[in-house]
């Protein structure tokens, strides 16, 4: 055709559809191939000679935090068009929290490994990768941290907030709270009902500072994202300008050959920790760091995060540790507003994928104005980071703690154990009103760590025990090897390493123990001698969890533990290069 438009082609022979050919043996014949197929669809040479952009559909009726996708994939579509790309856009496994049994945990690495080889055996120059729900954006970046190519992350965003009797809601930490009232008998059948028609207001992840929109802060500051890509709501114009960008910006990757390993430094990681530190960010948000920089060949220095929370406050006036939601942080300027105030704090060279830094990105957003959900640096709603790493003869390989979400009369504890074997075990006994249980002992949770349960389960926040709930006890130590969802709140003590099922010595504490938790000293201890502990261990010897095929075989044989953030082990680099923070 003579009118049709300049090409975009990089010369290198490598790209575009040429890229990844099946094997034929005969390359001609295989592009060959491959153009007579795609042109079945209806495309010219023109359309087939320019740049390709992946992009991941992970629209599922299963989803709903996913819901905005058709939406989504029509922007990036323009925004990669308007540049001269061609868009490609292809499925992956999409995970939701509420559908996906045993728990999300234990798919993730599977998503990410869909994601690594349909980004290698797909040809593209750069991919746009669509998610939201708590494990989907870590679970992409894992699998595109692994391939290797130009890689933008584009969040879903935000379902909108609802309103039960007057009152805002949103997900989920309100769900929490309602149904406490419930099993408390504060509210009755009627009132549950109507409150569940409101939690949920919109498509869109949860509303709150749980693990999406943790995520989805972590990928803007490890500079993943169009600058703002954090926090538009999924239903609004913003979200969807946003998502244009993001194609606009995919294709410049593209052409620029950015890679994803110029991304994902060691300095971007601090950067992402930061912010985790600083907007009370989920406890979860730690071990999927850990799964990511494990892929780059870093290990997460956990000793050094928590001296990072020493000087990094929370700032982030969210729910659960404030009292905003996702949409009034962007309302209040999203994360350049957290940024900026973060500023002497931030590894500010850090590149992004709009090809500037991270403190060019921060000089060039709109300026600042009046608000009060993000704080001033020096009039935060918590003057340290939110979350602690404990060690101790309870957790040789660390656990944490998320401290903004605790009662700070808890943190200093030492109490009886009262012990349930596992999540079952849980079950069947915490609302029995015979539990020998009083408000100063501490519960312990077996068993529903990586391998555990398996997946390391979000069952680390143990309901109060019914009896303690109806005598009007809000908080209670808890101690898991398990996981606990970013929107929950408590003295929880979590992602205890090694986990018990491994025979960590968290699977030899007996009811009646004495444990002490120091958050002060950064102690989590079961007070018996280490004779004792060596004694129970050698006499009890536990036997791993095994299973005969499928990906539960492949899961159970090859997962690591939550300080290498519950990734398979092969999946991890074959060489790791160094740790971050970097001291
Ligand atoms: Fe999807 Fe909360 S359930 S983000």
């Amino acid at each position: 055709m003579s009118n049709e438009p300049k090409k975009t082609l990089p010369s290198n022979p490598e790209s575009g559809l040429r890229k990844g050919l099946t094997s034929y043996g005969d390359k001609g014949f295989s592009l060959f191939l491959r153009k007579a197929f795609i042109k079945g669809a209806g495309y010219t040479n023109s359309a087939l000679d320019r740049p390709v952009i992946g992009i991941i559909n992970t629209g599922s009726a299963y989803n709903p935090c996913h819901g905005n996708m058709p939406a989504l994939i029509e922007a990036v579509k323009r925004g990669v068009m308007l540049s001269g790309g061609l868009a490609m856009e292809f499925p992956t496994i999409s995970i939701h929290e509420s559908f996906a049994a045993p728990t999300s945990m234990y798919l993730r690495n599977l998503m990410s490994m869909d994601t690594e080889e349909m980004l290698r055996a797909q040809p593209m120059d750069a991919v746009v990768m669509i998610g939201g729900c708590d494990k989907t954006v870590p679970a992409q970046m894992m699998g595109a941290a692994s391939a290797g190519l130009p890689a933008i992350q584009l969040i879903t965003g935000s379902m909108l907030t609802g309103s039960h009797r007057n009152e805002r809601v949103g997900a989920c930490t309100d769900c929490r709270r309602y149904w406490g009232k419930f099993r408390a008998g504060e509210i009755d059948e009627q009132q549950k009902d109507e409150v569940n028609d409101q939690l949920v207001a919109s498509v869109g992840t949860c509303s709150v500072m749980g693990t999406a929109s943790t995520m989805a802060c972590i990928a803007e500051a490890l500079g993943m994202t169009v600058p703002g890509g954090a926090s538009p709501p999924a239903v609004t114009a913003d979200r969807v300008r946003i998502a244009e960008e993001t194609g606009t910006l995919a294709v410049q990757m593209a052409r620029d050959g950015l890679t994803i390993d110029k991304i994902l430094t060691a300095d971007a990681f601090e950067n992402a920790m930061r912010v985790l530190l600083a907007i009370g960010g989920s406890t979860n948000g730690i071990v999927h760091l850990a799964a990511i920089a494990g892929r780059m060949g870093l290990e997460i220095d956990l000793d050094a995060l928590d001296k990072m929370g020493d000087e990094t406050p929370v700032l982030l006036d969210l729910k659960p540790s404030g009292d905003h939601y996702m949409e009034n942080f962007h309302d209040a300027g999203g994360m350049a507003t957290l940024l900026r105030e973060l500023k002497p704090l931030l590894k500010l060279n850090a590149l992004t994928v709009t090809g500037r830094t991270l403190g060019e990105e921060i000089n060039a957003a709109p300026p600042s104005f009046p608000q009060d959900v993000v704080r001033k640096f020096d009039d935060p709603i918590y003057p340290r980071g939110s979350i602690v790493v404990l060690r101790g003869n309870l957790a040789p390989g660390g656990a944490i703690i998320k401290q903004s979400a605790a009662d700070e009369k808890l943190m200093e504890h030492e109490g009886r154990a009262v012990v349930f074997e596992n999540a079952e075990d849980l079950v069947t006994r915490i609302d029995s009103l015979d539990l020998d249980v009083t408000a100063d002992d501490i519960l312990v949770l077996k068993n529903i760590g990586p391998k555990g349960a398996p997946g390391m389960p979000e069952a680390g926040y143990i309901p109060i025990p019914l009896k303690l709930a109806q005598a009007g006890v809000k908080d209670i130590v808890r101690i898991s090897d398990g996981r606990m969802s970013g929107t929950a709140f408590g003295t929880i003590v979590l992602h205890v390493t090694p986990e018990s099922a491994i025979g960590g010595p968290l699977a030899h504490v007996r009811n009646g123990d004495r444990i002490r938790l120091s958050v002060k000293n950064r102690e989590i201890s079961l007070l018996i001698s280490d004779e004792e502990l060596a004694k129970r261990m050698k006499d009890n010897p536990i036997t791993e969890p095994t299973a005969d095929r499928g990906y539960k075989k492949l899961f159970l044989d090859t997962v690591t533990q939550a300080d290498k953030g519950v990734d398979f082990d092969f999946l991890r680099a074959a060489k790791m290069v160094g740790k971050t923070p970097q001291k």
